[in-house]
């Protein structure tokens, strides 16, 4: 099946390891898409979310340490993005695991409101700070 969001340039931010790290994103945007398609949404919200907690650690820290090592000046506002995307994910995980109900819907208006807004404004920002620094691809590197 095609998927929901298909990966377009648009997303892409120019900075090698944010970029797949953000199509990983994507995809478990559109696992969760294919599982409601199929009637088998909720039964996924769990195993997404503890995917997502994982991403999020992992994802953040690789972005914050390239503030840091490229003096962004836009660092704490982007930081508290960060803090408030990772509270909205351990919210909705400790609810699901205080039992309470948690919809594939919800999940997925988290998921898309956070490509919409972070991805493509946010980081897309800071791909655009790095490429007038003179830094393309793999900053690593
Ligand atoms: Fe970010």
């Amino acid at each position: 099946m095609a998927d929901f969001f298909p990966w377009i340039s648009s997303f892409e931010t120019g900075i090698a390891p944010v970029d797949s790290q953000h199509r990983r994103l994507v995809g478990m945007l559109n696992e969760l898409f294919d599982a409601m398609n199929r009637g088998e949404g909720n039964a996924v919200v769990g195993r997404i979310l503890d995917g997502l907690v994982d991403y999020t650690s992992y994802h953040f820290k690789t972005e914050e340490e390239l503030f840091a090592k490229h003096r962004y000046p836009e660092a704490r506002e982007h930081i508290r993005e960060h803090a408030v995307l990772r509270r909205q994910v351990l919210k909705l995980r400790a609810s699901l695991r205080a039992g309470r109900s948690v919809f594939a819907t919800q999940l997925a208006e988290l998921l898309k409101e956070w490509l919409r807004v972070h991805i493509l404004q946010s980081d897309k920002n800071f791909g655009v700070y790095l490429l007038s620094k003179g830094i393309h691809g793999n900053p690593e590197a």
